[in-house]
């Protein structure tokens, strides 16, 4: 069993997690502009907090996640919304591929940073985006103070990311137009000092 395994059941219960979900949708609402009726993939999906969050703009939905945990979490909710046009597929990143040329929009949020080589989910993620489509990758921007506190061994690959790296590297997987904003401060309390660790959205097209 994973450590994302576990947390599945209580994943939504985090509000600081459900809030921040909720800023990075509204962030590719506004950066992004998804036309209605798209296809959509969101990779790391987790519990489905920011597939379902763009749920209006979807013809269909595919959840990829390494967490069998999670994503039944994800279809259960679904069920329960009466959503009809969800997959869920358990995926395996080092080993296998994205359909060629499937969505519209690729989403991928607060999961770079437990990936060994993220390089290698932003050209595989490239494959899996139709001409004209977007990836919107939004995670932590690298600050002196880490972000986790108590993590799970190996949990953690990257403390968060410099933007201009992102962006050197999307633009040599092949994507073009790569535009970067800030689309969240999260904000923790530790040691009795206030700490912000701000979030990026990069959103860049294929
Ligand atoms: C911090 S959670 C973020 C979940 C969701 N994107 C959200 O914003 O609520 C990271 C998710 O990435 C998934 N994950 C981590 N490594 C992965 C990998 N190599 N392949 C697929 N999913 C992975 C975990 O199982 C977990 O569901």
């Amino acid at each position: 069993m994973s450590v994302f395994d576990s947390r599945a059941n209580e994943w939504d219960k985090k509000t600081r997690r459900v809030q921040l979900a909720k800023d990075v949708v509204s962030s590719i609402i506004k950066c992004a502009k998804p036309e209605k009726n798209i296809d959509i993939a969101d990779f790391g999906t987790g519990t489905g907090l920011i597939m379902l969050g763009l749920a209006d703009y979807a013809k269909s939905m595919v959840g990829y996640d390494s967490s069998q945990g999670m994503l039944d979490v994800l279809a259960e909710k679904s069920a329960e919304a009466g959503i009809s046009n969800l997959q869920t597929v358990l995926f395996d990143l080092d080993n296998e591929k994205f359909p060629v040329e499937a969505f519209d929009m690729m989403t991928c949020s607060m999961v770079a940073h437990h990936l060994d080589n993220p390089e290698m989910f932003f050209s595989k993620a490239y494959d899996g985006i139709k001409k004209g489509g977007k990836l919107c990758l939004a995670d932590l921007i690298i600050t002196d103070e880490p972000f986790h506190e108590a993590p799970a061994q190996g949990e953690i690959k990257h403390e968060g990311f410099e933007v201009k790296w992102i962006e050197e590297v999307l633009l040599n997987a092949g994507y073009i137009n790569v535009e970067i904003y800030q689309a969240a401060v999260i904000e923790k309390e530790r040691d009795g000092k206030k700490l912000d660790f701000p979030v990026f959205l990069a959103v860049a097209e294929k």
